[in-house]
């Protein structure tokens, strides 16, 4: 893509998360992803155990040196890597985010917030430690640009931790694929195909990983049934311990779920 293109598809993108601009398909689907599914995913403990793991993926940050990609106005650990490591910068493209970032850094030595592309020239930071990506890494499009990127800034030893959506089970290619022409930020929402997860692979170690939303994400069916609401709970916790540790393991089973974290490291 020539620089000029990504300019204004980052200009675009950063007024879509400063004023929301969307259409009706979009707040249609953002309804259903950040309203239902994520009253779901809090029920069950799917984010508890998304944030506890990253945390135990982050190790001891006393020493490290942090960079807080796509932070936005920080999420629920943004403001634990900044009050526990050793340094930290959030960058994001939205000046909004990262006012409102920077109002939450004021008391924390060692952290500020800047808006900056990833992928410019001005951004010349280097050297971390630990980069963390939490719905971030998937609106770039260009995924080896992206990798030679990411291992141009990690320290040699330095970890990733990322967390995306995956496009590769069936009902969720199929929906997407039908949301798609009238989906308002298409230009920047890359979620991942089996060959992005390969790239990721053949760039970096993966270390761990986890996904989530593969039985579990039939639990709105349960819901339709006439049983108690115990039962419904425990089916769907149920089937969440059961994509969260096959996916560890079996490709196939991680790729029918829909949303994917990884610890990567810089290979040698
Ligand atoms: C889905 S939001 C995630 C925000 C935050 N990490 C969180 O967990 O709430 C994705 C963010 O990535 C940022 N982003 C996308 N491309 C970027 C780039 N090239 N450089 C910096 N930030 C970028 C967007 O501005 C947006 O705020």
């Amino acid at each position: 893509m020539k620089p000029e293109e990504r300019i204004a598809i980052n200009k675009r993108q950063e007024e879509f998360y400063d004023r929301k601009h969307k259409n009706l398909p979009t707040r249609i689907w953002s309804y259903f992803r950040n309203g239902l599914l994520n009253r779901m995913k809090k029920g069950i403990g799917v984010e508890r155990d998304i944030y506890e793991l990253h945390k135990t993926w982050f190790g001891d940050l006393s020493e490290k040196k942090v960079l807080d990609l796509g932070c936005y106005m920080g999420n629920s650990l943004s403001l634990y890597l900044a009050e526990n490591s050793k340094s930290y910068l959030g960058i994001d493209l939205s000046g909004k985010g990262i006012r409102h970032l920077n109002q939450r850094l004021k008391t924390v030595d060692g952290a500020r917030a800047e808006v900056m592309d990833f992928l410019s020239e001005e951004f010349t930071e280097k050297d971390f430690d630990l980069i963390y990506a939490y719905g971030v890494l998937h609106h770039f499009r260009n995924v080896d640009e992206l990798i030679l990127r990411l291992n141009e800034k990690l320290k040699p030893g330095g970890v990733i931790v990322s967390h995306d959506p995956l496009e590769t089970s069936i009902p969720i290619k199929t929906l997407r694929v039908l949301y798609r022409p009238f989906q308002s930020d298409k230009d920047w929402e890359w979620p991942f195909s089996r060959k992005t997860y390969y790239q990721f692979e053949s760039g970096f170690q993966i270390m761990d990983r986890k996904a989530v939303l593969g039985k579990t994400k039939w639990t709105f069916l349960i819901n339709m049934l006439p049983i108690s609401e115990e039962k419904k709970l425990q089916k769907a916790k149920n089937w969440h311990r059961e994509d969260w540790e096959k996916s560890g393991l079996n490709d196939d089973y991680m790729f029918s779920c829909m949303h994917l974290s990884m610890l990567m490291q810089k290979r040698d």
